[in-house]
């Protein structure tokens, strides 16, 4: 039993973890951050299944390549990366509707990653986030 079920909620919660895009595609760069998101992601989606008789539900924020400083300062301005303003925008549209699809706030850009492999492109992601 987790620490959250011995509590009683009376009020709905949501809270918001911050997963990554990086689990559904691991790469040689960071193979111990990729490792611990598939982690977190594991951990959260058992979480909600023993606090599905709760008020609580907890939620995966699983951003893209976003333009932060978390790999290096160039991050923040690099191209290839989504630019924060944008993706902080579309979060707090998807955090308006209502039980956003698997508890996962997804913008459109992670979701060729996301779902990669149900999409049958699982090794063609893979590969090419780990060329040479
Ligand atoms: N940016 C991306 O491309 C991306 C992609 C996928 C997932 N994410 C996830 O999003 C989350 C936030 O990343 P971000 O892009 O927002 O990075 P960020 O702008 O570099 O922010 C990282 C934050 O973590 C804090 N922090 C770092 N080490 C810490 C420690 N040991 N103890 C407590 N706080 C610590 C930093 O605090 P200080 O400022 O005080 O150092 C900073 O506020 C991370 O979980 C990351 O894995 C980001």
């Amino acid at each position: 039993m987790t620490e959250f079920q011995h509590r009683s909620y009376r009020l709905q919660s949501h809270p918001i973890v911050r997963g990554s895009g990086s689990p559904q595609s691991t790469r040689k760069q960071g193979i111990l951050y990729c490792a611990s998101k598939a982690f977190l992601h594991s951990w959260l989606q058992s979480l909600r299944v023993q606090l599905q008789e709760t008020s609580v539900e907890v939620l995966e924020l699983a951003p893209p390549y976003v333009q932060t400083e978390l790999g290096h300062s160039s991050q923040a301005t690099d191209p290839a990366a989504m630019p924060l303003a944008d993706y902080t925008a579309e979060v707090m549209q998807i955090l308006i509707t209502p039980n956003p699809p698997y508890s996962e706030i997804l913008v459109d850009r992670v979701k060729a990653l996301r779902f990669a492999e149900r999409n049958g492109d699982y090794e063609r992601v893979f590969a090419s986030r780990n060329k040479q």
